[in-house]
């Protein structure tokens, strides 16, 4: 017998999340755990750029082939001029399509032990749960610094800076690029500025994750310190995703990108190889319909005009959740201790409060947020508002 020997793996929290949720059979339950875009009437529901795009696909397209094993030409240009917009000439960048961010960030993660076994990932504290999971899986050394302020719910740069000035020539730092996952904190242009100088100074690598461009200031914008930080040092890794800002969650479609100051086209190219074949080894050709989307509407004006109308509908619609959530509360309270929810960007804010207070929530209240106090914002209705906000206040937050 040779799977006796299988043990349960840790849980993830996220997932195990989504499963009590569902198996809830309360009536009344509301949904603030997985970061999942759903509009007013609780449905997650396809943009209306990526139907016609997949109308068109579905009229054009003439064989199902494979492509290459970096991909769609056509996807890597686009989501390369979608997030870098022309701030880096295309013969500095290798890149590889990938089945989502996930699966970026962890060819990204084999990318870096591969270049050095010894690598540490400084990590935000906290990050997405899943980073974790996958550098403990890999056998990478992770290390945390500090983030984000648990009295103010912003952040700690001072903590942040001291803590990555520590990492050293062949070590990673891990960023979001916007809309920190978990904590919906965010470094101003000027920390952002505070950071590529202490980058520049340790020689350390930048990794960035960027999963929620569009969903914070807005899609130009949200890609702004991405850029600075790719013009900024010597090699930057991309780990970027469409699942949110395309609403195309199940068709796993990411990109990674490495970034190289160099112009000797050997090296990218040596590069670009190793992405490739990387792809090759892990899964061969990545998926290519939901890339085939993405660049579809990126390379026509109408569509594209269209897809940047309904994502700026669903960036303001957090927006008003968020203001109307943190007005409540400050009601309720009689205090404005909840100001910080409307400073916090992206689907996800960080409450800030203990395992116990967020299990009673989900046990009496029904109402289901992350252990560490992440809700999703998207979750929120203007009508589930008032019954989350009450119960935030009974519980003592
Ligand atoms: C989240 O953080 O909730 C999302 O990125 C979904 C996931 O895979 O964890």
């Amino acid at each position: 017998m040779m799977f006796e020997v299988l043990r349960p793996k840790p849980a993830d929290k996220i997932l195990k999340l989504m499963k009590a949720y569902r198996e809830d059979t309360r009536s009344e339950k509301i949904d603030l755990g997985v970061g999942v875009y759903k509009n007013s009437t609780g449905i997650t529901p396809i943009m209306q750029a990526v139907k016609k795009a997949e109308q068109r696909i579905w009229e054009e397209q003439q064989t199902k082939a494979y492509v290459g094993l970096e991909g769609d030409s056509a996807f890597n240009d686009s989501m390369i001029g979608l997030i870098l917009n022309n701030t880096i000439e295309r013969d500095r960048i290798a890149a590889v399509a990938t089945p989502g961010g996930s699966g970026a960030v962890r060819q990204a993660f084999e990318l870096i032990r591969q270049a050095n076994p010894n690598v540490r990932v400084f990590v935000s504290n906290p990050t997405w749960p899943n980073h974790v999971s996958m550098l403990s899986y890999l056998g990478i050394e992770q290390i945390d610094y500090r983030y984000f302020d648990e009295r103010s719910r912003g952040i700690d740069i001072q903590g942040m800076l001291d803590d990555i000035s520590k990492a050293r020539p062949g070590d990673v730092v891990l960023l979001h690029g916007c809309c920190h996952n978990p904590t919906g904190a965010n470094l101003t242009s000027v920390e952002w500025d505070e950071v590529i100088s202490m980058l520049q100074r340790t020689g350390a690598t930048p990794m960035i994750d960027i999963a929620y461009q569009g969903f914070g200031e807005g899609v130009e914008q949200d890609a702004v310190a991405t850029r600075k930080v790719a013009e900024s040092c010597p090699e930057t890794l991309i780990a970027a995703s469409c699942s949110k800002n395309f609403g195309i969650y199940r068709e796993r479609t990411g990109q990674l990108m490495l970034i190289t100051q160099e112009k000797d086209k050997s090296s990218v190219k040596m590069k670009q190889e190793t992405l490739a074949f990387l792809n090759r080894q892990n899964y061969s050709f990545p998926p290519d319909h939901g890339g085939r989307i993405v660049s579809t509407i990126l390379n026509d004006s109408s569509l594209r005009v269209l897809w940047e109308a309904e994502l700026e509908r669903i960036r303001t619609s957090l927006l008003d959740i968020r203001n109307l959530l943190a007005a409540t509360l400050q009601e309720l309270s009689h205090s404005d201790r909840f100001g910080f929810i409307t400073q916090h960007r992206g689907m996800f804010s960080q409450l800030g409060c203990n395992f116990e207070q967020v299990k009673v929530l989900r046990e009496n209240y029904a109402i289901y947020m992350v252990d560490d106090s992440r809700i999703n914002v998207a979750g929120l209705t203007e009508e589930k508002v008032p019954v989350v906000a009450k119960a935030i206040i009974k519980v003592g937050i």
